[in-house]
């Protein structure tokens, strides 16, 4: 596997990957945990080359938020990738992707502005720009995402599309099921910040949330539903309940009643100062 840090080294060094055939890019920032590992596996499964993005981009954490704590691990991701066969490495430093007087921004409106976008203004303008320098950068013919960031997901396809952000060959997006922890707690590179008794009392996050899509599909109302939701995961050791909605899977509007679209259960929680996310299909 090859590292490159620098836009002048990244350029060629696709350009001779393209030559294995389509070429995949999964963006993470780094810290990975099998969730990121399964994307590069699928990744590998669909294109002849594959490359990873590593970079904790700053624009999208908020002033109040885990920037400087968000952990940093390029020398045992590096191994993990090499171990799973990714052709590339893209790591850049926070200078490359925003040299002086950088002041362009992507902001997808609408998608943006609900669920995690309400509690963390800007942040999706952050991850929307980002993802679109990262397609300019590589080019790549297939970009993966996790669908444990499901807002995410949404987000980029639509910037995707309203900027026709695509190789000529129509770069794809594809969303990957979100890969959990026995207990059902999605992977996530936060869960290290997770004392081992919250660790324990956030296996209820996805519990909770299985109970009140069960009690929604057996005819439960859903504010109710929703509100025993928070109160549940307050008791279970959640400090806070950012929100618990259903929403409707594609425009992410909230739904007062399952609908023939499908929806989904989504949840932002916090936990020992750690706030977690989940969603889920109301229906599998
Ligand atoms: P990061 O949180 O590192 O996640 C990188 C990718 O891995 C995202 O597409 C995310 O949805 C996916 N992922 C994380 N946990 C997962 C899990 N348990 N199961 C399946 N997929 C999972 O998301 C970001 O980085 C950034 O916002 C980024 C898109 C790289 C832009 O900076």
């Amino acid at each position: 596997m090859q590292t490159v840090n620098r836009l002048d080294e990244l350029h060629p060094a696709v350009d001779s990957l393209r030559q294995r055939g389509d070429v995949a890019l999964v963006p993470t920032m780094g810290a990975l945990h099998p969730g990121h590992l399964t994307l590069v596996r699928e990744a590998k499964a669909r294109a002849g080359a594959v490359v990873v993005s590593i970079f904790v981009n700053p624009t999208q954490f908020g002033p109040n938020e885990d920037l400087a704590a968000y952990p940093r691990r390029l020398a045992e991701d590096t191994r993990l990738l090499e171990a799973e066969g990714v052709d590339l490495l893209w790591a850049p430093s926070v200078e490359e992707v925003y040299p002086e007087g950088f002041a362009t921004h992507i902001s997808v409106a609408d998608l943006s502005e609900t669920l995690c976008g309400t509690f963390r203004p800007g942040h999706f303008d952050g991850v929307a720009t980002v993802v679109a320098k990262l397609f300019n950068q590589v080019r790549p013919d297939l970009a993966v995402f996790g669908e444990k960031d499901w807002q995410q997901l949404a987000v980029i396809r639509r910037m995707a599309r309203d900027l026709d952000l695509t190789h000529p060959r129509a770069a794809r997006i594809l969303g990957v099921p979100t890969v959990r922890e026995l207990d059902g707690l999605a992977m996530s590179s936060r869960n290290r910040y997770l004392s081992s008794q919250d660790r324990a009392r956030a296996g209820a996050l996805p519990r909770l949330m299985r109970e009140a899509i069960a009690a929604i599909v057996s005819g439960e109302a859903v504010a109710s539903t929703l509100a025993a939701l928070r109160s549940a995961l307050l008791e279970a050791g959640f400090e806070s309940v950012d929100y618990a909605e259903l929403a409707d899977a594609r425009s992410l509007r909230p739904l007062t009643a399952p609908a023939d679209a499908p929806a989904r259960l989504f949840v932002a929680a916090r936990i020992g100062g750690t706030r977690l996310i989940d969603n889920m299909p109301l229906a599998d």
